[in-house]
């Protein structure tokens, strides 16, 4: 039997009503139209579902519907503009996008492109964390995969968004 929760999602009140065990991923895909968050492996090894869950980075696979907290705030990709603070490390760029949105830009990161909404979910998280992150630690920090091994840019772009 589906069971219905109210969370936050990218800063508007939703209602889902899906099977307890359903992984957020697929709520946030299917039940919110909300398709920026992608399927890579489904067993939180790859990363490409990362989305913030009241600020963490989380692999949005591995969470059941029933885990989360009645008005839990989920942050996806296409919400991430939204999220930057002004008079911080997060606020929005003349673009009015997320800082490390326009350092992606700057850095021209992606390849293909399908990896790049978790890895940059799971940059935006780290750089909060760490507002003056170097990009060897950005090295080390990053577990999401890309095929396309666009390592490098990755690690330059967060830096440069450290700045
Ligand atoms: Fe969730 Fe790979 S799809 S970690």
């Amino acid at each position: 039997t589906s069971t219905t929760t109210v969370l936050t999602v990218n800063g508007s009140r939703r209602e889902v009503s899906a099977e307890p065990d359903t992984p957020l991923l697929w709520v946030l895909r299917e039940d919110l139209s909300l398709p920026g968050t992608k399927f890579g492996c489904g067993i939180g090894m790859c990363g490409a579902c990362t989305i913030h869950v009241d600020g963490a980075a989380t692999r949005s696979c591995q969470v059941p519907l029933a885990s989360l907290e009645e008005g839990a705030q989920i942050v996806t990709i296409e919400g991430l503009p939204g999220e930057g603070v002004p008079g911080t490390a997060d606020e929005p760029g003349e673009r009015g996008l997320h800082p490390i949105q326009d350092a992606w830009l700057e850095a021209q990161v992606p390849q293909c492109g399908y990896c790049q909404p978790g890895m940059i979910m799971a940059a935006a998280a780290l750089l909060r964390e760490n507002p003056t992150i170097d990009a060897e630690t950005v090295r080390a920090s990053i577990t999401n995969i890309c095929r396309c091994g666009t390592y490098p840019r990755v690690a330059e772009a967060v830096a440069a968004a450290a700045r």
